[in-house]
């Protein structure tokens, strides 16, 4: 028995060595791509959050200066872009000259799920040194301005729930979530041939031609509208107010005011506390009494998207109380582990919707089994913390740092050698999740 432990051991060490090697050569300098394989050669704003999350592990300087990067490119409104453009983009579409944004045109011009703030406080609470805690300081003005940007942009009507205007906002690219939403989209003219990405993943791991069309025909609509903040809500022709991007942006509330207020700024954290009240109410009221499940509503059209996405049981990483007030939610969860043989799929399985190997309609994801297992231990769920915990170990150790897994085989699929699933892994094998 104990060799057997031994070698164990022994490969997870090799194993952490490895992811370490991972993101150090997927670094390029001050940013890290997700992957070095060319299917995403420039800077992804959450993917960037998570890849500092673990940077600090080792080198904690490296971690702040990968936030830092990230918001070199904020925008002077206060928008942090879903991706910067550093250097050669040319594997990559739509790249900088398709998005022709942002001050130098180095950016895209859309945003994507606000993690950073939480990321902050993890790096903020661990931090000892008082140059790294004054980098950090640097930076929570910053976080805030970007959230004020979030509800003055995308919730001017004061809902308390913000909208996404185009799918890659969400980082859940094709959910059925959206399927909807985006079919009531012009499709624009075709962009198969234009397409990149797969070219390194196979092409039943990624969107569709159909949905392409629409993301790229989408783009074009709001670079022609100047990617103006005060324009867009009103005519983005897909808009959806998201329950995982709004139940990200509330625990990100509560992790920037905190940082406010430890940083002495009193008045901003009271500003951050009323977001977080309004927030918190709305989430509470797309909670569905007869399905038993959050859902988020397409705020064109007014109708609740009455599918389960994981999307529904991030109000578990948001709130530290949603287990109490709807135990069914823990409930549903293990009913879709109890399908599965690698938890957390990213849709419901078994529904007609669900495809277990492209990207966002099925397979596991480690960034969101991260969210989804520090929300339960906050709930009082450790149980099922540790089952999701030691899946996600399971799905590294025998299939590597794959961008995704397939939940009912555990096959690798999307890019390979995955910053963020590296950083998780290493994030989990600590303990810090
Ligand atoms: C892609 O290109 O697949 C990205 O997810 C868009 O952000």
């Amino acid at each position: 028995m104990a060799p057997q432990l031994d070698a164990e051991r022994w490969e997870r060490l090799e194993l952490k060595q490895q992811a370490v090697e991972t993101l150090r050569g997927n670094d390029r300098g001050g940013y890290t791509v997700p992957t070095g394989t060319g299917l995403y050669p420039a800077q992804w704003n959450w993917d960037s959050c998570f890849a500092a999350l673990d940077f600090a592990q080792f080198d904690e300087p490296r971690a702040v200066t990968e936030i830092e990067t990230l918001f070199g490119g904020q925008w002077p409104d206060g928008m942090v872009p879903h991706i910067l453009f550093h250097g050669d983009d040319s594997s990559y579409f739509p790249n900088a000259s398709v998005w022709q944004a942002g001050p130098a045109w180095r950016s895209s011009g859309i945003t994507q799920p606000l993690v950073a703030a939480t990321v902050v406080r993890q790096l903020f609470d661990c931090a000892s040194d008082p140059a790294i805690r004054a980098r950090l300081t640097a930076l929570v003005p910053k976080l805030a301005a970007w959230h004020r940007w979030c509800y003055a942009a995308r919730d001017p009507h004061d809902t308390g729930l913000v909208s996404i205007i185009h799918p890659w906002e969400s980082g859940m690219d094709n959910s059925p979530l959206w399927d909807d939403a985006l079919n009531a989209v012009e499709p624009g003219p075709p962009v198969a041939h234009l397409r990149k990405d797969t070219g390194f993943a196979a092409a039943d791991h990624r969107p569709t031609a159909p949905e392409y069309d629409r993301y790229i025909n989408l783009v074009i609509r709001f670079r022609d509208n100047g990617y103006r903040a005060d324009r867009l809500y009103d005519i983005a022709p897909f808009r959806v107010a998201d329950i995982g991007f709004n139940a990200i942006l509330q625990r990100a509330n509560q992790d920037l005011r905190s940082l406010l207020a430890a940083t002495g700024d009193i008045a901003s954290a009271a500003e951050v506390a009323a977001m977080e009240e309004k927030t918190g109410a709305a989430i509470a009221r797309c909670w569905h009494e007869e399905d038993r499940f959050f859902y988020g509503v397409d705020t064109r059209t007014g109708k609740i998207i009455r599918k389960p996405g994981i999307s529904g049981l991030l109000p578990l990483f948001a709130d530290a109380e949603v287990a109490a007030r709807h135990p069914s939610l823990v409930e549903r969860l293990e009913s879709w582990l109890a399908r599965v043989a690698y938890g957390v799929p990213s849709f419901e399985p078994e529904r007609p919707e669900f495809e277990p190997q492209r990207y966002w309609r099925g397979p596991v994801w480690l960034i969101v089994n991260w969210m989804l297992i520090n929300g339960l231990r906050r709930n009082g769920c450790p149980d099922l913390a540790a089952r999701i915990r030691c899946d996600s170990l399971a799905l590294v150790e025998r299939m590597g740092f794959a961008e995704y897994f397939n939940p009912l085989t555990g096959e690798p699929l999307g890019g390979s050698g995955f910053s963020w699933t590296a950083a998780i892994y290493l994030h989990f094998l600590a303990g810090r999740e």
